[in-house]
């Protein structure tokens, strides 16, 4: 099982490149299921989740070929519509294969995705808005069975902005009879990509990206060819690791709209932070110690949920005391206890933490458990004195491309080992 070894406090400074956005990606694979034609998509990230979703379509009848970043993927004839559990199980997000099954094939049977390390993660939105489609659900032996002669139009209001449920249902809606109306949805700029997409396939789309879209259904769509958007949650993590280590860090290939909360953050606690909005860049220049602050996770265009571990390595070592309070997901502070083993000051009651600043890491071997978490403890191992190990990084293989080779090229003393 592979490791990353750290020899920390090296100053990092110079420009790095995101890869195209995992959850931008996943759907957007995913969405090829809705095509008989030819879809290629460019800036596909090569990661275990990507691998996964294409294994998944694979099974489902949809051929890809993947070169270099780009990924041609072809769904003139699906073999299956089944998902099963084996691979569900790996990757979550496959569950997302339920709403273009059911809009292209009529039926479906997914493996229901099961939780996962930070929260139980059900798909009742997911299920209640394909109903109102005029699907038939059941569940049967940890399946999900679900049928629909051609599903019609309708009027969804969602009662949380569910990602997963926005894009189930956006992609469902764009082969159903007449208009959808989905509100109450997911504002993520990955949502956005994932609707522009659809209409680089000829569905009907409007207002993706904000609370309502309306989507005009097709009785089939045609292929395309689309760049995926620039990973905001990459770009946010390199920049910290400038905050945490007082370097000087430019990020290319990303929209600094699509992290503003996370970019207002980091000035809030002192970083000087350079958005170029034409050139697609950003940079983060940190001259002392961060201030301590306080921040709530919130659905986009709030705080994002998926860079609360990695700020809250930085604000372990803030002068001053910060709160983090995870509002998203119900165990998202299993970053804790391996933080408090690099010498942080941390206290979780409920869904806050309360985080006093302490002067300095002292480096340790750390156990990684989710993907955003092991992120948090490469930037603690980045900032600490001496040796940091961090085990079981196949977590941080399923979303940070070259993580290794893009943190050596900024200054760090880091290798993977197996
Ligand atoms: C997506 O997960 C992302 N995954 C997550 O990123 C991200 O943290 C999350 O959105 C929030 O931004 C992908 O895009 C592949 P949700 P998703 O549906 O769709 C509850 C990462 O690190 N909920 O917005 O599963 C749910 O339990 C991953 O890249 C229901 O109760 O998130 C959670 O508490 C981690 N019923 C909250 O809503 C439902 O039917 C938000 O979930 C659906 C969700």
């Amino acid at each position: 099982m592979d490791k990353i070894r750290i020899v920390g406090e090296k100053r990092l400074s110079g420009q790095v490149e995101v890869s195209g956005a995992k959850n931008a990606a996943l759907p957007i694979l995913i969405s090829s299921l809705l095509s008989e034609k030819e879809c290629r998509f460019d800036r596909v990230p090569d990661l275990q989740d990507i691998r996964t979703t294409l294994k998944v379509l694979r099974h489902l009848g949809v051929s890809s070929k993947v070169v270099g970043s780009t990924v041609t993927l072809n769904g003139q004839s699906i073999a299956s519509t089944e998902a099963p559990y084996d691979l569900v199980r790996t990757m979550r997000a496959s569950v997302w294969v339920l709403g273009p099954l059911l809009a292209r094939m009529g039926h479906a049977k997914v493996s229901l995705p099961g939780g996962c390390a930070i929260g139980a993660r059900p798909i009742n939105f997911h299920l209640e808005g394909l109903k109102k489609l005029g699907a038939q659900i059941e569940l049967e032996n940890g399946y999900v069975v679900a049928k629909a002669n051609r599903l019609q139009g309708a009027r969804v209001a969602f009662e949380f902005p569910s990602v997963g449920a926005t894009a189930n249902l956006m992609m469902a809606a764009t082969l159903a009879k007449g208009e959808t109306v989905l509100e109450g949805c997911a504002k993520e700029p990955e949502m956005t990509d994932l609707g522009n997409a659809l209409k680089a396939m000829g569905a009907q789309i409007e207002g993706h990206g904000s609370d309502v879209i309306r989507i005009q259904g097709k009785d089939s769509l045609s292929g395309c060819h689309h760049p995926i958007m620039g990973d905001r949650i990459e770009a946010g993590t390199y920049l910290a690791s400038a905050v945490l280590t007082q370097g000087d860090v430019k990020v290319l290939g990303i929209s600094p709209d699509a992290l503003e909360a996370v970019l207002v953050q980091f000035e809030q606690i002192g970083a000087v932070v350079e958005r170029d909005l034409k050139g697609l860049s950003i940079r983060l220049q940190m001259k002392q110690r961060p201030q301590a602050t306080n921040l709530t996770t919130l659905p986009f265009p709030g705080f994002p949920t998926d860079m609360q571990a990695q700020m809250m390595a930085v604000l372990c070592l803030a002068s001053g005391t910060s709160t983090v309070r995870e509002t998203i997901f119900e165990n998202r502070f299993m970053h804790v206890p391996e933080l408090l083993r690099l010498g942080a000051d941390i206290q979780v009651k409920g869904n806050t933490a309360v985080i006093r600043g302490v002067e300095s890491f002292t480096g340790a071997p750390l156990m990684a458990t989710d993907l955003r978490a092991s992120a948090s403890l490469i930037l603690g191992g980045l900032a600490a004195k001496g040796e940091t190990i961090v085990n079981r990084v196949y977590h941080l293989d399923r979303g940070y491309e070259k993580l290794e080779t893009k943190f050596k090229a900024l200054g760090a003393e880091i290798e993977r080992i197996a």
